[in-house]
């Protein structure tokens, strides 16, 4: 018979993939997917630890599961990613009706586990060594990435997908629970990561997007030498049938020229870069220990203003952490003034338990102030977007088109035209009004209106490529 799996995911690109694999690999155990929990027989939860709220949702969502197992006990609940692995036990504790426990670099085991449990064996837990527990070496391998074969059917579209190239962090920002959830910084094998390329490539895939914390720290030595992000990206540019290749996340120490001018001489590779600031003052760069000061950042972001003028740099901020005055978050409002990003992502500082800020920093800001320059910071990154896309109007862009927008994602299946959604080159989002059929193609817009983060045109010409040709 077959069993029903729901998987609910939330926190950054690295959890979206994996949950695609996990899936992946539970259809060819048998298991079909479902919309909801009351429809599943395996109940999953792909978590993340980044910030105090994103734990607080997923445990509450996990408390309102007491009354579903405790009226259907052959349910099985599964709490995946980085907070399995960071709370570990403490999961079974405060939700005791979980069956198992599964670790970001022990998803594979996932399958073996189902059946443990579902033959009596109690409930499971399998998670990686902590960065502290034994030899560098042995605690890496316990953080095994998990790239089995791909599901398209998973993907936000069938067009674009991600692709792991690197696993775990080595930075350490005081912060950051990442090292610590995904295991040290390792990089994937050139050939393993073509390989698959060539496999989204012949599924349809037009745009990959490759993954890493510091995607462009990303190094991987054989006996053949050794290969960076730039040797990468040429090799990857060769394969047919992709015409987009993005990579996420930057970190701004190791934005080298040579990978600058890659980016600019590959015609396929996105002039998009998400370089994270996060702090426009100096003393706060330095209590999270990022490892440059602003004026590195600022010589970083003019290599790149110099090596492609035209590139779209997005950023993430930090505000209200430990000690930041209000002059030296005025320095980060400055800095999106000065770098003009493309957009931020901005984040209230959240304390995290095993982290070096947790230890040795007090969480001294208070949460007005957090909420007041978070809302001050977005304001001015909106105005700076704007000012952006109001210089865009009258132009004409190409964009892949993903589907209906989210305005129309619930409009009549029949109906001749809906609102389309797509991106640009420099990742920016673009509307026009189109039909269904040009999900999947490259079509020229022209811009007529904008809003801070969306450009809003219509179809100049019709069908540049279509998928299948
Ligand atoms: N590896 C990436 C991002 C990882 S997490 C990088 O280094 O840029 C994504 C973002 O979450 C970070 O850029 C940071 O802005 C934010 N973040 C991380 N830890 C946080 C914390 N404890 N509180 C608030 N925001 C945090
Ligand atoms: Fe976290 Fe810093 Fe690593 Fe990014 S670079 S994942 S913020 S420790
Ligand atoms: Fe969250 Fe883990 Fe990603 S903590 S942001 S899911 S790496």
């Amino acid at each position: 018979m077959t069993k029903t799996v729901y998987i609910k995911t939330v926190g950054c690109q690295m959890n979206v993939l994996d949950s695609e694999m996990v899936i992946a690999d539970l259809k060819r155990h048998g298991y079909q997917v479902v919309d909801t929990p009351r429809e599943a027989d395996l109940l999953l939860y792909n978590t993340c630890s980044i910030r105090e709220q994103a734990e607080e949702k997923t445990y509450s969502a996990l408390g309102k599961l007491r009354d579903t197992k405790a009226n259907n006990p052959d349910k099985k609940i599964g709490v995946l990613g980085c907070m399995a692995q960071k709370d570990q036990e403490v999961i079974f504790r405060r939700a005791p009706f979980v069956d198992m426990i599964v670790g970001p670099g022990q998803l594979h085991s996932l399958p073996e586990m189902i059946s443990k449990v579902d033959a009596g064996e109690g409930r499971q837990m399998a998670v990686s060594m902590g960065r502290k527990d034994g030899k560098q070496s042995l605690v890496a391998r316990s953080h095994e990435t998990f790239d089995p074969l791909r599901d398209p059917a998973m993907r936000p579209t069938p067009f674009q997908a991600y692709l792991r190239i690197q696993i775990g962090c080595d930075k350490f920002c005081t912060y950051c629970v990442v090292p610590n959830t995904r295991g040290p910084e390792q990089g994937r094998a050139p050939s393993e990561i073509i390989s698959e390329a060539r496999i989204l490539a012949e599924q349809g895939c037009l745009e990959i997007t490759l993954l890493g914390q510091t995607v462009n720290s990303y190094r991987h030595r054989s006996d053949e030498g050794e290969t960076d992000l730039a040797a990468l990206l040429e090799q990857l540019h060769e394969i047919d049938g992709i015409r987009r290749l993005k990579f996420v996340t930057s970190y701004p120490k190791d934005m080298s020229r040579r990978l600058l001018e890659t980016v600019r001489d590959l015609p396929k590779c996105s002039p998009y870069l998400h370089v994270p600031a996060q702090s426009g003052s100096d003393e706060v760069l330095k209590r999270m220990k990022r490892g440059y000061t602003v004026a590195e950042y600022m010589e970083m972001f003019e290599r790149i203003e110099d090596v492609i003028p035209n590139a779209a740099v997005s950023s993430d901020f930090i505000v209200g952490f430990c000690g930041e005055t209000d002059e030296d978050f005025q320095k980060s409002v400055a800095l999106v003034e000065r770098c003009r990003f493309k957009n931020s992502f901005i984040f209230q500082y959240s304390v995290r338990g095993g982290t070096k800020a947790a230890e040795r920093l007090e969480d001294d800001v208070p949460r007005e102030v957090k909420a007041a320059r978070n809302h001050e910071l977005l304001e001015v990154q909106n105005r700076v977007s704007k000012e952006h896309h109001l210089k865009m109007i009258g132009s004409t862009v190409e964009v892949l088109v993903e589907g209906p927008s989210k305005k129309s994602k619930n409009a009549d299946p029949d109906a001749p035209a809906v609102q389309m959604t797509g991106r640009t080159h420099c990742d920016r989002i673009v509307v026009f009004d189109g039909n269904r059929r040009q999900a999947g193609q490259v079509l020229d817009v022209h811009i007529d209106e904008v809003t801070s983060n969306t450009l809003i045109g219509r179809v100049r010409q019709v069908e540049v490529v279509s998928i299948g040709l």
